[in-house]
């Protein structure tokens, strides 16, 4: 069964201010297309058809306006309000009823990924019934992230939250698929830790570790995973997209093509957005798949 995914959009995005402040971060542009276009492909990518949006009161027509319910993707998407900005997992939290104890793949709406055997790693995570899977990259600012420490093996010895002193350099992304017990483990944390601190996405995790249920899946050399969190990232994520869809020759990451190949739209919806959207380079390329595989 495919899995539910839930994307998080809930952040403040303050040190992005002021463009983040009338617009939700998600909703600006990395080069050519919303940020969370790029969150959608990756669900799309995994073989998610279920989608829940968790946003703000004030953004969520924003992503309504943008996303719909879905249908212009080929999928569902639902969407709910984190009424108190309380964190990432506070916000994870909301998706309760719709995850309904079933597996499912969070991802934060803010990362972009792009790289060498991607499907493959996403299809391993997706298969593992049982536990969690989280993804590393290799970074030289780790003090930034979440941090796995692990062995030769790829176990996970020691997961830490944005820690003065990394024990690796190896950042755990926003991306996380985990088995059916995780809200069990979300309201355990929660009333294990004082209710004025947040419980961090890495506290869930270790829980897994601990568990020994947890793998780690480290994206291999080449592999772009691109943080959007500041001016000069916001800005390198769009040079490299405008970079690698010049070299390639191709639009990246555009959530449709993802659904056309995963067989969740039919070619005709491609023909129909590239002739809704003649005068730009994302309705040309839609036009351009639909001649290359009608
Ligand atoms: C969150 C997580 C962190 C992870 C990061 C990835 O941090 O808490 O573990 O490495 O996302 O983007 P935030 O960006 O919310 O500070």
């Amino acid at each position: 069964m495919a899995r539910k995914g839930i994307v998080l959009t809930a952040g403040l995005g303050t040190r992005l201010h002021p463009m983040t402040l009338a617009v939700n971060k998600q909703l600006i542009p990395v080069y050519n297309k919303p940020m969370i276009y790029y969150a959608i492909w990756v669900l799309i990518k995994a073989g998610c058809r279920d989608i829940m949006l968790i946003t703000s009161e004030a953004d969520k027509s924003g992503f309504e306006r943008l996303l719909g319910d879905g249908s212009h993707f080929g999928v569902n998407i639902q969407y709910r309000i984190q009424y108190v900005p309380n964190g990432l997992v506070d916000a994870f939290m909301q998706a309760e009823e719709f995850i309904a104890g079933d597996p499912c793949m969070l991802i934060l709406g803010d990362n972009i990924f792009y790289g060498p055997g991607f499907p493959a790693m996403l299809a391993k995570a997706a298969a593992k019934t049982e536990g969690a899977t989280v993804f590393g990259s290799i970074v030289p600012d780790p003090e930034r992230f979440g941090v796995a420490e692990f062995d030769e093996s790829g176990k996970v010895l020691s997961l830490e939250e944005k820690p003065k002193q990394p024990k690796s350099n190896c950042a755990v992304v926003g991306l996380y698929f985990f088995d059916g017990k995780v809200m069990q483990i979300a309201h355990e944390l929660r009333k294990e830790i004082p209710a004025d601190q947040e419980v961090s996405i890495t506290d869930v995790n270790r829980r897994y570790m601990e568990a020994g249920t947890l793998d780690l899946q480290v994206f291999p050399a080449g592999f772009a995973w691109l943080d959007s969190g500041t001016y000069e990232s916001l800005l390198e994520a769009s040079n490299y997209v405008a970079r690698v869809e010049r070299e390639e020759g191709r639009i990246i990451c555009a959530p449709e093509e993802a659904a056309f190949r995963a067989g969740f739209l039919p070619a005709e919806k491609l023909r129909e957005y590239g002739e809704a959207d003649k005068n730009n380079g994302y309705g040309q390329y839609m036009t351009r798949l639909y001649n290359e595989v009608k």
